[in-house]
């Protein structure tokens, strides 16, 4: 089969589409025929060795895929030969087979198209755990969306939407804005400032506005993709009890939050990691999974879709999405 390989850790270009053995699949595993993969920021940090976790080399990268079911290993009870499916898994997405844990696979209706259900697993898993699972989002809750035109963000303000709270996006661009309105949001800010300082008063006017001028009631949640600058001026526009919910690190700092403005100004600042969840918490991931993938099974939400590639090259689609170009979600085709 043909496969992206990781020989050993680079950057994106450095990595090739590489003829491979096919593989089997083990026990506990489904062997996918890959139809669709999704490419996430995360994605690009594994490809260079920058991810939390790394494989032992050589490797197929990727995570999110949707096929159809070619084989299936020994202990497998819920999936059989020709079933849809879409999977997230740690490693081996990027390839034309894929063999995935059962428990990493959900099936899919077949009203959601491979490429929808490919392009929405990994986001929508994390948009379930940083808006349902952590921050416990609820309808009346004013939620600002950090990336919101992202692949996770334009997920997490869908699931905010679908809950019942007001959404406010800190968007780069008017495009992203745009972009950001059509997936539900009810207020924008712009998060263009010449430095750190500006950030936060710049950030903190536009949410005293959107939430209600002159004073302001600010947010009762913050979901953070972007880290750095963003995440401290983001701690200044959350209220009394306000959460804020780190998904990641998009802007590429790693920020540091002072305990006692924690303390002073009652807030939470909580971490939202996917994988682990699947791990500690797989119940509830299954119940997000399979709820999300019911809502797109009724049209009811978005995969956003803004370009899609041939496995060969897969490098030009990663050069987008780390360019900050991206408006939702790019797809690969593994069988082009
Ligand atoms: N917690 C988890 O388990 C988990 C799971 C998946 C993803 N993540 C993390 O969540 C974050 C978002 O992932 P994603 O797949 O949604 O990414 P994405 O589609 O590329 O969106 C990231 C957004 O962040 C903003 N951004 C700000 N500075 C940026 C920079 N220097 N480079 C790129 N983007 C920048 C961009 O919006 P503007 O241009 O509007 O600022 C962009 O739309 C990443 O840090 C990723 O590693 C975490």
């Amino acid at each position: 089969m043909r496969a992206v390989v990781v020989n050993e850790f680079g950057p994106v270009a450095s990595h090739t589409v590489e003829s491979i053995a096919d593989p089997e699949p083990g026990e506990g595993e489904v062997l996918i025929e890959n139809h669709a993969i999704g490419i996430n920021f995360p994605d690009a940090l594994m490809l260079q060795g920058k991810y939390q976790k790394r494989p032992e080399q050589p490797f197929v990268p990727g995570r999110d895929c949707a096929g159809i079911v070619k084989a299936v290993g020994a202990g497998v009870s819920g999936f059989k030969p020709g079933d849809r499916v879409v999977a997230q898994v740690f490693k081996g997405a990027f390839a034309e087979l894929v063999p995935a844990p059962e428990k990493r696979c959900f099936a899919l209706p077949k009203s959601v198209p491979f490429d929808d259900a490919a392009a929405m697993i990994t986001v929508f898993n994390t948009a379930w755990v940083a808006v349902d699972i952590r921050a416990g989002v609820k309808a009346g809750d004013t939620v600002m969306i950090t990336g919101a035109a992202g692949g996770v963000g334009t997920a997490a303000t869908q699931l905010c939407k679908a809950r019942g709270a007001t959404v406010i996006a800190a968007v780069s661009s008017d495009e992203k804005g745009k972009l950001a309105k059509d997936n539900g949001a009810d207020f924008l800010v712009d998060t263009n400032a010449a430095d750190a300082d500006t950030l936060k008063t710049h950030l903190k006017a536009q949410i005293s506005a959107a939430t209600g001028a002159p004073e302001g009631r600010g947010c009762d949640v913050v979901i953070d993709m972007v880290g750095g600058d963003m995440f401290e001026a983001s701690l200044r526009v959350l209220r009394f009890a306000g959460k804020l919910v780190i998904v990641g690190f998009a802007g590429g700092a790693i920020p540091t939050a002072k305990a006692n403005y924690l303390l002073y100004n009652n807030l939470s600042v909580m971490g939202a990691p996917l994988d682990i969840h699947f791990d500690m918490a797989y119940g509830e991931m299954a119940r997000g999974a399979n709820s999300w993938i019911a809502l797109a099974a009724d049209g009811k939400l978005r995969a956003n879709i803004w370009a899609r590639y041939p496995l060969g090259e897969f490098a030009a689609a990663f050069d987008e999405l780390t360019g900050r170009k991206v408006l939702g979600k790019v797809v690969i085709d593994p069988r082009a």
